[in-house]
């Protein structure tokens, strides 16, 4: 039995009390790696931005909802984890003011200025534990591989699942997924379309010997 720490799910960064910045992120795969990994006997933690999703069984969620809360909620956990897989679309950038009023609109244009967040996977890279398994994914347009590949050496993790979030058929909001599996010891896995569950489980399969 592993200790498993899963996020999923967007983030939301606040701009107002009524607006926010987000992503199309449904939080599907991440939910369908905790039922799966829940399902295996394991104990999971899932660390969740808001989503329409029930609870999975057996597993303890943890509600966030902006990326530094997910970060917060992460870095409280993750020294007891044996895997970690950063499942969520975190937010890169948030509004450097949060306007406690809202925000009225006025003639021509508005401009927004952001701020970067802290990059979880990275700080989890970078206090990776010894025998600690890290997984990150990686939502591509383009340069799939490439980009997968870079992303496994600068966050130092073990696995990178890429998918190319260009194709309808798959990916943010589907039920289904494609995934290549890179990491750095072995030539990269490939799962053609299937339901999120099937990858979740593929998924798990590999990176829990
Ligand atoms: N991630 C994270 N913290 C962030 C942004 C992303 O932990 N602030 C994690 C995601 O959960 C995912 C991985 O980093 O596991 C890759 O995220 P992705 O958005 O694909 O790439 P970025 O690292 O943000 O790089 P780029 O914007 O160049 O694609």
């Amino acid at each position: 039995m592993s200790r498993i720490l899963i996020s999923a799910g967007p983030t939301r960064e606040r701009l107002d009390p009524v607006r926010f910045l987000s992503n199309r992120s449904s939080g599907k795969m991440g939910y369908a790696l905790a039922f799966q990994a829940a399902q295996s006997g394991h104990q999971v933690t899932l660390i969740s931005g808001p989503v329409s999703l029930p609870t999975p069984e057996n597993v303890q969620v943890i509600n966030v909802e902006s990326a530094k809360e997910m970060f917060d909620a992460i870095r409280q956990n993750a020294q007891q984890m044996d895997v970690i897989i950063m499942a969520a679309a975190v937010a890169d950038y948030r509004p450097k003011i949060i306007e406690n009023q809202k925000i009225k609109k006025s003639d021509g244009t508005m401009t927004l200025e952001l701020e970067r967040t802290d990059d979880i996977l990275m700080w989890l890279g970078k206090h990776k534990l010894d025998g600690q398994i890290l997984v990150g994914f990686a939502a591509e347009t383009q340069n799939l591989a490439a980009n997968a590949r870079k992303k496994l050496i600068a966050k130092n993790v073990d696995y990178i699942i890429a998918n190319d979030v260009s194709k309808p058929d798959r990916g943010f909001g589907s039920d289904n997924n494609a995934v290549t599996i890179f990491s750095k010891d072995s030539d990269p896995i490939e799962i053609s379309v299937c339901s999120k569950e099937e990858v979740a489980k593929k998924i798990l399969e590999l990176v829990i010997q």
